[in-house]
């Protein structure tokens, strides 16, 4: 049916973590592990990102399995670009990362893994953002046991900031299923601009139309002033 890598850039993620870093924490402990982190993060073409609860950075193959664990769930999954293939092929998720993710990695997109503080050691969700609009800038999911706890927002707010400060991005335009409710009400909280519906596919055959809304970098000068 549906290639097993091409086009579905709505689920994502990142570069490459130094080989030997976990035997290096094994030997050495939470001092190495620290320094280990800081320099991942001046290598990563992805930057790393701070919130209250997350820590948000690039995915490495070692994530993969989490990635998985997380994220080949229907209810995650239905809401989707048609393009994303279901049932999920085994080895997808690897597959994605090598031949997708980590290529176009700081070049045409941005994938940041979602990491829980104060331990941030599995993926528990993914924040894309791609240079280029089809017609959508950015995309997320998150696995569903960490639903509802405003976790997305959080993470989005922060890519937000990222996407028009050091990125340079001067308007981002999302999308949504509509009847996707959960993602819908995210783009209302960070204060996104509703455009209307079209037509489109997703992985659920029974969503036949999209949400666009758009934000631009006026817009979100304006939103972090009136609700920080
Ligand atoms: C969309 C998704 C990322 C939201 O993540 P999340 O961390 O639960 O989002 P938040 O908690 O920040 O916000 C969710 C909001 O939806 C609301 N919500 C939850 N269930 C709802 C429902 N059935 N109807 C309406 N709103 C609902 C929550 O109350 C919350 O709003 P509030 O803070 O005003 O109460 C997550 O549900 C997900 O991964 N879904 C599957 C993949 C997906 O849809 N990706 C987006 C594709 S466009």
């Amino acid at each position: 049916m549906k290639p097993l890598v091409a086009e579905h850039r709505q689920h994502a993620a990142s570069a490459a973590a130094p080989a030997g870093a976990a035997s290096a924490e094994a030997e050495c402990g939470a001092g190495v592990r620290v320094v280990d982190r800081i320099v991942d993060a001046m290598r990563s073409p992805v930057p790393h990102l701070q919130t209250k609860r997350l820590l948000l950075r690039e995915l490495v193959l070692a994530d993969a399995p989490a990635y998985e664990r997380h994220f080949i769930d229907y209810e995650v999954v239905r809401n989707l670009a048609r393009a994303v293939p279901w049932p999920y092929p085994p080895g997808g998720v690897e597959a994605f990362f090598r031949g997708v993710l980590l290529p176009a990695q700081g070049v045409q997109r941005w994938t940041w893994g979602l990491f829980q503080q104060p331990a941030p050691l599995e993926c528990i969700g993914v924040v894309d953002l791609w240079r280029e609009g089809r017609p959508e800038h950015r995309g997320f999911w998150l696995g569903r046991s960490h639903w509802g706890q405003g976790l997305m927002t959080e993470a989005v707010a922060a890519v937000n900031d990222c996407a028009f400060g050091q990125l340079g991005f001067q308007r981002l335009v999302f999308s949504n299923a509509r009847g996707n409710l959960r993602s819908r009400r995210v783009k209302e909280k960070t204060g996104a601009r509703f455009l209307g519906v079209e037509p489109s596919l997703f992985v659920d055959p029974s969503l036949r139309e999209r949400e666009l809304w758009e934000t631009t970098q006026g817009d979100w000068v304006q939103f972090r002033r009136s609700a920080p």
